[in-house]
């Protein structure tokens, strides 16, 4: 099952590098930065864990670090560039300390491994998502090769990666984040996401129930399950309308919300258990992708508009004061000015309460990269920027409704900027302050919201 692959021919015939144990917490100090969605976060989350207990301490600064890992995302073309940027520091810094061990890791690691060994060769590891368990043993054998070896690659895909008995370090605060499926096998065609986290495998419902009891104890009151697809979950006969129930029943969490979602996965009894349950928060974000039937064809996303709209509407039926935001490409190849206004017609339509809108960005590996990518650029940027300017009139317009109504904060910490107020947020997601009053993070606040400042909401309490 492990293949690995390694520019060091070494390193497979050295059955002798074990991962060393620094046991009294004095061991390398890593540094690691994090590009990307909520799953690289919770990614580098459960690497700190994995090193933590190791015996390597995390620090603030690049410059203080003996390792430095750099978390790429590549979704779009924009994402990876961000994240590839960094390496121009990071060849600065290893001309200052050779001795720093600087590794790539994540989705651009995974789909761009070898480019990025033959094209940098400051490099010392490149990791993929499924092969973080082998980070201690790499970077033992980085630490015993002399400056200059060939870096490592370590970029196999795991059937039955889940990282499941690894309780990710908890940053703090009483909002969390829980990997609950990974991978994803619906391959939309402009994807890259099935080519660099592999395939779908859901994580056993005692371990996740584990993970969100620890994080209870450690103050936790709101978490989110994290997925590409976590409707989709199957455990043993259980899906993720079962999942999501048995973590709502867990004592002591106030709340629970999911995310990602596909429209095709989307059951009935998913949107009944979230009626029907007050921890589960009325939030669904369901993203569309487009508004077209034709172009929802060629992104390989089985469904139609009406068919998207009408789970909308059985959603809005069976969730009360349900929110909604949604995904949206403009400008996939061959996209016309008419198949675009239908997208532009759907998110009027629905009055999402808030929207990911992107112009489609051509990725290697995915079969929409095979089409030619036609639309000019300033003809995305057009569509884009008509979409994002209506979105945030409706956004505003569905923010202002709530004006005047009750609702609960879960007090999440201070107000950011001003130390006098609280900063929370709504069942639905909306953030809010509240004047301080003696409660503490984690507290629920019944409240009425009554002034909008931009996106935030001032409440008082009732
Ligand atoms: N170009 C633009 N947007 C993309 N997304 C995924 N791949 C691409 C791409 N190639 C968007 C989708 C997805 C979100 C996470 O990123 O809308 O839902
Ligand atoms: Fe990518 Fe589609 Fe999978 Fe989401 S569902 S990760 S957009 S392939």
């Amino acid at each position: 099952m492990h293949e690995l692959i390694t520019l060091n021919p070494d390193f497979q015939q050295n059955p002798d590098v074990k991962p060393r144990a620094f046991g009294d917490g004095s061991g390398p100090r890593v540094y690691i930065r994090t590009y990307g969605c909520q799953m690289n976060v919770s990614d580098s989350q459960t690497i700190e864990t994995l090193l933590s207990e190791a015996g390597y301490r995390f620090v603030d600064e690049a410059e203080n670090a003996d390792v430095v890992l750099v978390n790429t995302c590549m979704i779009r073309e924009s994402a990876e560039v961000r994240a590839l940027g960094q390496l121009s520091n990071l060849a600065q810094l290893k001309k200052k300390n050779p001795h720093v061990v600087i590794g790539i890791i994540g989705c651009v690691a995974q789909a761009k491994r070898r480019e990025i060994l033959d094209a940098k060769p400051f490099v010392d590891l490149v990791v993929g998502p499924d092969a973080y368990r082998r980070l201690p043993v790499l970077l033992e054998e980085r630490f015993i090769s002399p400056p200059g070896t060939p870096g490592l690659l370590e970029t196999t895909l795991l059937r039955d990666e889940l990282y499941d008995d690894i309780l990710p370090r908890h940053a703090g605060g009483v909002t969390a984040f829980v990997t609950i499926i990974r991978g994803c096998d619906k391959f939309c065609s402009f994807c890259v996401v099935p080519r660099t986290r592999g395939r779908e495998r859901s994580r056993p419902l005692p371990s996740i129930l584990r993970e969100v009891e620890s994080l209870v104890a450690q103050g936790v009151k709101d978490v989110m399950l994290l997925g590409q697809n976590v409707d989709s979950y199957r455990w043993e006969g259980q899906e993720f309308a079962d999942c999501l129930q048995a973590v709502a029943n867990v004592q002591g969490l106030h709340r629970v919300r999911y995310m990602t979602s596909h429209p095709s996965d989307i059951s009935p009894r998913l949107l009944e258990t979230m009626g029907a349950h007050s921890k589960i928060m009325p939030f669904l974000h369901l993203p569309v992708q487009a508004g077209n039937n034709r172009v929802l064809e060629m992104m390989n996303r089985p469904y139609t508009r009406e068919r998207y709209l009408d789970i909308i509407q059985t959603a809005r039926e069976k969730v009360p004061n349900l929110a909604l935001s949604t995904d949206i490409i403009v400008g996939f190849p061959t996209e016309t000015e008419a198949e675009f206004q239908e997208t532009f017609d759907l998110l009027e339509n629905v009055r999402y309460d808030t929207a990911f809108l992107f112009k489609y960005s051509a990725r290697p590996l995915t079969k929409a990269d095979r089409i030619e990518d036609d639309i000019p650029d300033d003809v995305k940027v057009a569509r884009l920027e008509r979409l994002i300017r209506r979105q945030q009139e409706i956004s505003r317009e569905q923010n202002l409704a709530q004006l005047g109504r009750e609702s609960v904060l879960l007090i999440e910490g201070p107000a950011p900027k001003d130390e006098t107020m609280w900063t929370g947020r709504t069942p639905d997601f909306r953030p809010a302050v509240i004047s301080r009053n003696g409660e503490a993070p984690g507290d629920l606040v019944r409240v009425r919201l009554r002034e909008l400042n931009g996106f935030t909401f001032v409440a008082e309490r009732i």
